[in-house]
């Protein structure tokens, strides 16, 4: 009850306070101003928001958009208020992971990934003036991704491995979709699925101003799709089922990955594991170059397990950090029962700074950093073939 106050009082201070938004030239108060244009945004629409600990509250758009400005975590489940429920018996099931022994195969695949893609996409991703999930450049993005996804698909998979991969928009009410690319597995008794995702869409503080989101997570985006690019350019053909998905709104908490999780409860998938992607490209000067992995509202033994691939396949080492409540995508997976982890550029102090503004482009610091970024890649074909397997036949 205490901390329910408290979160009251945030939200009462931030609405109180438009200095927030000093950088911004509008304010979110003293502005009367209520329609954008070329965004599709009712700043007092009321929606259900959940907090850590707490009853779920019903609060504005613009209340959000606040909470987010002071670094508070939160779901809005206006339209997933039931995740996880009907999986609740699954938190028994303590599944296990293997320790990792592909090398033989994963190496080769490494060995073919290439900053190339990344650097190339990132520019033409960060292009668009925002990639917010209520914005017509956001619904652009989208459709950018979603073309570049079909066009690596020709160009790469084998035209056999081709009719195995279904590419599909998954739909939401905002306008901007999710992205779920699957490589069907070869069993005909696993229906499991191994999941990679990152999210697609950006922020600013205030939403209507710019947001190249290079860093937040235009490098997620581009990090896994040069993973899909080289598994599919090696011919890969996984046991279990491989998805590859790029989340709508994660920036309006976590609406994209939750809608999709849903979907995949409501159909008992059998989703075994899952990794998420949220900024792999920043290294702070000083620091030394680590991968940072999140022990909080995640799966412990995939934990366990992921830091093990990133000992036998990474060039730089892990180190253990949390990211708090609702921080990524993995999140709603967790909340849906299902395994996930999720690794970030550092640990969490460490991480960009420029997020959410106007500044965070892949070139205005040397911080930024593509072969940090190309780690990641290693990591993601890592986990898909140690966990998806592979069949040769
Ligand atoms: C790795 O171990 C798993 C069992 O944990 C086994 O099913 C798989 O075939 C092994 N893979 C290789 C490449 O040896
Ligand atoms: C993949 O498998 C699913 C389920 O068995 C099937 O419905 C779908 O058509 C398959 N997709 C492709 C591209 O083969
Ligand atoms: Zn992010």
């Amino acid at each position: 009850m205490r901390a329910f106050t408290i979160i009251l009082a945030f939200v009462s201070a931030a609405l109180a306070n438009p200095l927030l938004f000093a950088d911004s030239q509008q304010t979110p108060l003293g502005n009367q101003q209520t329609t954008y244009p070329g965004f599709d945004v009712d700043l007092n629409e009321r929606r259900l928001i959940q907090l850590e600990g707490q009853q779920p509250v019903w609060l504005t758009e613009l209340d959000k958009i606040n909470l987010k400005a002071q670094g508070v975590g939160f779901f809005d489940i206006t339209d997933t208020p039931s995740l996880g429920l009907a999986n609740s018996l699954r938190s028994d099931l303590k599944p296990q992971f293997p320790t990792p022994n592909a090398s033989d195969l994963v190496i080769p695949v490494i060995k073919t990934l290439s900053s190339d893609g990344p650097i190339q996409n990132l520019k033409d991703f960060t292009s668009f003036r925002t990639r917010y999930y209520r914005s017509d450049t956001g619904r652009q993005s989208q459709q950018w991704l979603l073309s570049k996804i079909s066009e690596i698909t020709s160009l790469h998979a084998p035209k056999s491995l081709q009719k195995q991969i279904s590419i599909n928009e998954f739909s939401h009410p905002w306008g901007q979709n999710s992205i779920i690319v699957r490589i069907n597995g070869s069993s005909a008794t696993d229906d499991s699925i191994v999941i990679v995702g990152a999210h697609q869409d950006s922020t600013n503080m205030w939403p209507f101003l710019p947001a190249p989101g290079a860093d937040d997570d235009g490098s997620g985006t581009v990090t896994i799709l040069e993973s899909y690019r080289a598994l599919i350019a090696a011919n890969y053909r996984p046991t279990k089922s491989v998805e590859f998905h790029w989340y709508s709104a994660e920036e309006g908490g976590l609406l994209g990955s939750a809608a999709v999780a849903q979907a995949y409860e409501a159909r008992s998938a059998n989703v075994y594991a899952m990794s998420q992607f949220d900024m792999t490209a920043w290294v702070k000067k000083g620091t030394r170059e680590e991968a940072g992995v999140i022990t909080d509202y995640v799966d412990l033994s995939l934990t366990e397990f992921h830091k093990q691939l990133i000992d036998e396949y990474l060039d730089i080492p892990w180190v253990e950090t949390k990211c708090g409540y609702g921080c990524s995508d993995h999140a709603s997976w967790n909340k849906a029962k299902y395994p996930s982890v999720f690794t970030i550029e550092s640990a969490f102090e460490n991480h960009s700074p420029n997020i959410h503004s106007t500044k965070d482009t892949y070139d205005y610091s040397d911080e930024f950093s593509f072969s940090h970024m190309l780690e990641f890649s290693k990591l993601a074909v890592a986990f898909v073939i140690e966990l998806a397997g592979w069949s040769k036949e």
